[in-house]
């Protein structure tokens, strides 16, 4: 039994990967000595909802001054965020004497687009190489952890704000009282905090188990978020679901009472108790379905290697540290991992050891299969490879099931 870390009630694991290591912990092959690993397990709190990892490791184990997750890699995102943005200003009429904060800002993709725009901002990034991109673009960052002591600084050399924006972090963190604390000091009377997530309803329909890793310690839902906001005097005032990282929610919330709720709250809630969300049963199947996933990819795997047909993988993504590791996919199996990253090029996959090369060399490499680890950005990549790929490859993707296209 593990305790809840929102209500403190008892609740049960319902799926177990083993002992993993850090998702984002590429390493050259001289340190890989001593590897780090925790057991990762995943469970569903009855009492508040609440998804959550039963052991995460300490936070500086994984952001740190060499994180190797840079947000702008991707065309799509920087897009995206562009959108979140605009929406912002348009939603809280941000001006010259607005202030606008965000949590876990890492290269500054966000925020440049308020700095385009004049409207003061502040990121707070405690990764200090992802930081350092950010300030090279002009934007002011704080490298520290986000929670209710820092809050009370940036009351007292800033001042608070009319909007607490957040992208793929929440998730991450497991001191969610003291953040929401901060977020309630924070808020200007008619603020607000709008969040963003990998969605558990996605990751339970699709069976996208890789979304758990040790970053992610929690998997939101419009049940868990409206909770937890309750909890601190706020209140989730809307959702919007959004197709980023294989199906995200992004959540608004204000101070309670303040703002009108929209009447998609009340769907979206009423939409995930239909799914059974709010019970253990929808769970139950969940580490099946990641099995069966398993034994399809190892099976199709084995069977090219005894066809003498080279793999190759896409995308040295944070999720497939959990896919390797749990499968046991090894550099026999698939030869190395391309990526765009240059802090990851030319070192080992966590765990696996697979090696990562620069994608530069992705097209010389002339494999006859790609397994696509970064099936998120699925319509980026394969749109950027289709006439590559057209020449008798294939892809493998694996989520929501093994296929071969
Ligand atoms: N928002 C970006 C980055 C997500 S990666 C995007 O969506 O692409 C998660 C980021 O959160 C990392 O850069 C990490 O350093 C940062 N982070 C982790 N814990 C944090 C905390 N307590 N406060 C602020 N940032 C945090
Ligand atoms: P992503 O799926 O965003 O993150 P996570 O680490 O949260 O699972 O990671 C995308 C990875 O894929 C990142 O290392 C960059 C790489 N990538 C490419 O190599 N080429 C591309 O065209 C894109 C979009 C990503």
């Amino acid at each position: 039994m593990n305790k809840c870390l929102i209500c403190e009630a008892e609740y049960q694991s319902f799926v177990d990967f083993g002992e993993m290591p850090i998702a984002n912990a590429f390493a050259k092959k001289e340190d890989l000595v001593d590897e780090y690993k925790f057991p990762m397990k995943m469970g569903f709190c009855k009492s508040c909802k609440m998804v959550q990892l039963a052991e995460q490791p300490e936070r500086e184990r994984m952001f740190h001054e060499n994180y190797a997750f840079f947000s702008s890699t991707s065309n799509y995102m920087k897009e995206h965020f562009k959108k979140f943005a605009n929406s912002v200003c348009e939603l809280q009429e941000l001006n010259e004497r607005s202030f606008v904060l965000e949590i876990g800002s890492n290269d500054g993709i966000m925020m440049q687009n308020f700095v385009n725009r004049n409207i003061p901002c502040l990121g707070i990034e405690p990764s200090k190489n992802v930081a350092k991109v950010a300030r090279e673009k002009g934007i002011e960052v704080l490298t520290e952890f986000f929670d209710l002591k820092l809050a009370e600084n940036i009351i007292t050399k800033y001042q608070k704000a009319d909007a607490i924006l957040s992208a793929n972090v929440m998730c991450h963190i497991p001191y969610m009282h003291s953040i929401y604390d901060g977020v309630k000091a924070l808020l200007k009377d008619n603020g607000v905090f709008i969040f963003e997530d990998p969605y558990l309803g996605e990751v339970i329909e699709k069976t996208s188990f890789d979304q758990i890793y040790d970053e992610h310690v929690f998997l939101f839902s419009a049940l868990s978020v409206s909770h937890l906001a309750s909890m601190h005097g706020l209140e989730l005032i809307d959702t919007e679901f959004q197709i980023t990282h294989g199906g995200s929610m992004r959540y608004t919330l204000a101070h309670k009472g303040a703002k009108k709720v929209s009447n998609n709250v009340i769907t979206r809630i009423k939409n995930e108790m239909e799914l059974g969300l709010h019970t253990p049963e929808a769970y139950s199947n969940f580490s099946d379905n990641v099995d069966k996933i398993r034994d399809d990819l190892i099976s199709l795997l084995i069977e090219l290697k005894n066809k003498g047909k080279r793999v190759v993988a896409y995308g040295a993504t944070s999720k497939s540290t959990t896919v390797a590791n749990y499968f046991g996919i090894t550099p026999d199996l698939v030869e190395c991992i391309y990526d765009t990253t240059p802090i990851k090029q030319n070192k080992l996959s966590p765990g696996a050891h697979i090696p990562v090369l620069p994608y530069d060399q992705f097209r010389q490499s002339d494999p006859d299969y790609v397994l696509l680890f970064a099936w998120n950005h699925a319509t980026e990549i394969m749109k950027k490879e289709k006439e590559y790929m057209a020449n008798n490859k294939h892809w493998i993707t694996y989520i929501p099931k093994v296929e071969v296209s």
